[in-house]
């Protein structure tokens, strides 16, 4: 055993290697839960049926235990073991009822795990990972799947009573109480169940399915909101027909609901039947709420209903299959936003995320393989990469099989494990059968660390005619895993006439015979060559086209390559990506800026009124966070944002005429789509701050107007971002505006806090005066994501005493009151070893500090990573 001493004792490394199936099985459980002010009773009866010889082992934490009876026969004290992590009953028969009674405080839970009361009017469960065992004793592990039949009691000021399944009786218990009872006849492991207690009205709709089930649709949340249900709605039922048509998957219960709720840790829940969302995820109007927020806003929906299949009918044998279901279900919901939305400008938005969220985390000492192999909390592995990256690699195999061959895959997959908990073997080897592709070599990248570096060379012979590309991956080592494997990695390319701009037809065959099918190389040595024939000139190279492998690609292009790629790529993402590769020179190897103005001055003009959208992202320049992650020792991050700044000026100067045309001739209410409105307000947006500065003194005055008299939130917080950050005189007036319009739109106000915390200047007393605000709220995770999201947005800032003290502090905090939320929040500063000294000693010793007094498994683990590098 692996064990790490710190300030609580002694914790605890499991494997995936030790996995053993559970020795009991779960036929059946009743659950009576009866809700009162200051407690809540619990018990259970459950059905266990032997499968293996062994002990029953029923997890359970913060329960107090009033009774436990097996067969009828109330137990001794002498007759199981008990202690702070679960409950041990030897020597069962094959077959038993165990009933058991506890007490349990969700009025004081403020872990926002198991059941918990969230705010006066509501209680709400959370159980996914392991929450289920913090409200009754139960084997809380996915492998155990069983049939959940609810009775809810409690009372009558809370008239919603609901959990999943099916509603089977209702009444009342004397005159103040009421219960619900609720089945669910689909069988499901704990981590699945949920229920919900509170005062919510509710928006309904039906659905009829492929299958001619007439489904009730019903979203829960509190009066006011209701109204900003509907974009919600009908991102639900948009999702039911996607997933019928794309997979052929159609929905299982008769109902299906979604609570909101603003105390909540994560983003979402797919408890079966029952969805619990934050309102961040689900309520949505324009006046309100961002463009971008109203995306993520159906891209979750999305998710959460898509877990129906991958998740929940086929679930996770343990917890180190997570990227399982995550992976799967995130690829799916881009897949879903991609029709949504531009299939480019999702893709460019998908991939930046990976890039500034996955990239850094797999590039430090918090990296990990998508399907991790060891663990301490589990809660710590809901990351970039488990999410993310693990979506990659379902494209990946989804990419090289083609739709038709991915369907037959997908379609084997739902037929071989409907109902069962798996592994990602089982996943990749029902795929493969399916499609009649072996796709068993995609496993190593599932179970290793680390950004692949691809590095291409490309040799034309005129003489020949003939252009060779010889291909090498390379992987940085990493200490937990010294032997790593060569990856299958998907390289679609594409070759251009560099006069012309026309793009070649491409037919070759590689050493190991892979073909380039489809403009796709399937490039699965440590080396490998290809070369193509009948290229008379040497033509511009595109790789790595709609970023085919989550690898960062070293090819030495020329500036004038890129450019030319921004000018002659097909599709929006390869463009975008040649943006990106010309800024990342600029910023970080000192090209000069002047080739990539020319090409953006040629391009934009013309693209804007086309395509606003995409246009809006060709702008989109490499936040500082990225650019961090890719500086390994002596870290400045001054000099960094400096140079940022510069190229912004430059930018912002030479196309000073494009911006003010851009922000007096396009209008947001004349687009015909919602996808083209949003891209005239991104790119609005974008010429307002290029305007402010560039120095314009019209640019205050358009924002201050622009604040005044626009209805949608997008504008209104773009002109007030420019207000605030820029110190205008109209800063202050602003702010208190928008502090009195929106202060009872908790959402709204999140974004108030935000902007002031992501202030260029923001120092220790406006980050104290906004966390001593009386609507600062360490019991709303949203709230304190508000300003630790806007102060790490500013590395320069994040990485001085306000930034580290801030969250330093905050992880002191959260450690008893919120751990989940804790160890998440410290993982910014995972990067501190990069920095330049005397900074980079500074924060190791408040680091050290945080280490030797935190005593959450989650805290510990996560500082613990953080330091052993
Ligand atoms: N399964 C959820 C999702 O991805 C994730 C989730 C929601 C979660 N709430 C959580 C994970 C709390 C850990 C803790 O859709
Ligand atoms: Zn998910």
């Amino acid at each position: 055993m692996n064990i790490a001493v710190n300030a609580s004792g002694v914790t605890e490394t499991i494997y995936l290697k030790d996995y053993t199936p559970p020795a009991f099985a779960v036929q059946d459980i009743h659950l009576d839960i009866r809700v009162f002010d200051d407690h809540s009773i619990v018990r259970s009866t459950l059905q266990v049926q032997r499968q293996h010889p062994g002990d029953l082992i029923l997890l359970g934490r913060d329960l107090q235990l009033q009774r436990i009876v097996v067969n009828g026969q109330q137990l001794a004290e002498n007759q199981y073991q008990l202690d702070a992590e679960q409950l041990i009953i030897a020597e069962l028969p094959d077959q038993a009822i165990i009933e058991t009674e506890v007490i349990i405080h969700p009025e004081s839970n403020t872990q926002l795990e198991g059941l918990y009361q969230a705010g006066s009017d509501l209680f709400v469960t959370q159980n996914e990972p392991e929450g289920f065992r913090k409200i009754t004793f139960y084997p809380d592990r996915p492998d155990v799947l069983s049939v959940f039949t609810t009775r809810v009691e409690a009372d009558l000021k809370y008239p919603v009573l609901l959990a999943n399944g099916n509603l089977l009786e209702t009444g009342t218990v004397g005159s103040d109480r009421h219960y619900a009872i609720w089945q669910d006849p689909t069988q499901k492991p704990s981590y699945l169940f949920a229920c919900v207690i509170g005062n919510l009205q509710v928006l309904k709709d039906r659905y009829t399915t492929i299958e001619g089930r007439d489904v009730a649709l019903e979203i829960y949340a509190v009066e006011k909101d209701i109204p900003k249900c509907q974009i919600a709605m009908q991102a639900l039922k948009d999702s039911m027909r996607w997933d019928e048509e794309h997979y052929g998957r159609a929905y299982d219960l008769d109902n299906y609901m979604i609570v909101a709720t603003s105390a909540f840790n994560m983003g979402a829940m797919e408890n079966k039947g029952l969805n619990i969302f934050n309102t961040s995820c689900v309520l949505a109007d324009p006046e309100v709420t961002t463009d971008a927020a109203i995306m993520r806003v159906q891209s979750v929906i999305a998710h959460e209903y898509f877990h129906n299949w991958t998740g929940n009918r086929i679930t996770c044998r343990d917890w180190f299959q997570l990227c399982l279901k995550e992976g799967l279900t995130v690829f799916r919901d881009q897949s879903f936003s991609e029709d949504l939305q531009s299939p480019a400008v999702q893709r460019i938005d998908d991939v930046s995320v990976l890039k500034s969220h996955q990239f850094p985390e797999d590039a430090g000492p918090l990296s990990h393989p998508p399907r991790p192999d060891h663990f301490v909390e589990i809660n710590n592995f809901y990351t970039a990469t488990v999410y993310e990256k693990g979506a990659e690699i379902s494209r990946m195999m989804a990419t090289l099989l083609g739709k038709e061959k991915f369907r037959q895959g997908t379609d084997e997959y739902f037929y071989r494990h409907d109902g069962q908990a798996v592994t990602v073997e089982e996943w990749v080897a029902a795929l493969s059968a399916g499609s009649g592709v072996d796709l068993s070599a995609f496993l190593t990248w599932y179970n290793q660390p680390g950004t692949p570096t691809l590095a291409v060379q490309a040799a034309h012979d005129a003489q020949a005619k003939t252009l060779t590309l010889h291909f090498k991956q390379s992987i940085k080592s990493h200490h937990k895993y010294p032997s790593l494997k060569a990856v299958p990695i998907p390289v679609a390319l594409a070759l251009f006439d560099a006069e012309s701009g026309e793009q070649f037809t491409l037919d070759c065959t590689d050493l190991f015979e892979n073909q380039v099918k489809d403009g796709v190389y399937l490039f699965t040595q440590e080396q490998a060559t290809i070369t193509f024939q009948q290229i008379a000139q040497k033509p511009v190279i595109s790789l790595l086209r709609n970023f085919s492998a989550p690898v960062n690609l070293d090819f030495d292009y020329s500036d004038a390559e890129l450019a030319f790629l921004l000018r002659h790529e097909t599709n929006g993402f390869n463009q975008w990506q040649a943006t990106q590769a010309l800024l990342e020179r600029i910023l970080l190897q000192d090209h000069s800026v002047d080739v990539y103005l020319q090409a953006m001055q040629q391009v934009l003009p013309q693209l804007a009124p086309q395509d606003p959208l995409l246009a809006s992202r060709l702008l989109d320049v490499p936040t500082e966070s990225y650019l961090a992650s890719r500086i390994d020792q002596n870290y400045q991050p001054e000099f960094v944002a400096e140079k940022r700044e510069a190229l912004l000026n430059k930018l912002a100067q030479f196309m000073g005429d494009f911006w003010k045309e851009i922000y007096q001739d396009f209008d947001p209410d004349q687009q015909q789509e919602f996808s083209q409105a949003m891209g005239v307000r991104a790119l609005r947006n974008i010429a307002l701050s290029m305007l402010a500065r560039h120095g314009d003194t019209c640019a205050f005055d358009w924002a201050f107007n622009l604040y005044q008299h626009t209805t949608n939130m997008t504008e209104r917080l773009g002109a007030m971002r420019v207000l605030v950050w820029n110190n205008a005189p109209q800063a202050e007036q602003v702010l208190a505006d928008f502090y009195q319009r929106f202060k009872d739109e908790a959402l709204a106000l999140d974004q108030w806090f935000m902007i002031q915390a992501a202030h260029p200047q923001a120092d220790q007393q406006q980050i104290a005066q906004l966390t001593a605000h009386a609507d600062y709220d360490l019991g709303t995770p949203n709230r304190i994501r508000a300003v630790t999201g806007g102060l790490a947005s500013r590395p320069v800032n994040l990485w001085q005493n306000v930034g580290v003290e801030h969250f330093i502090g905050l992880a002191k905090l959260m450690d008893e009151k919120n751990p989940i939320v804790g160890a998440r929040m410290i993982q910014v500063l995972s990067r501190w070893y990069t920095l330049a000294e005397p900074r980079q000693h500074e924060v190791k010793a408040a680091l050290q500090q945080l280490q030797a007094e935190v005593k959450s498994k989650n805290v510990v683990e996560t500082v613990n990573s953080m330091l052993a590098i």
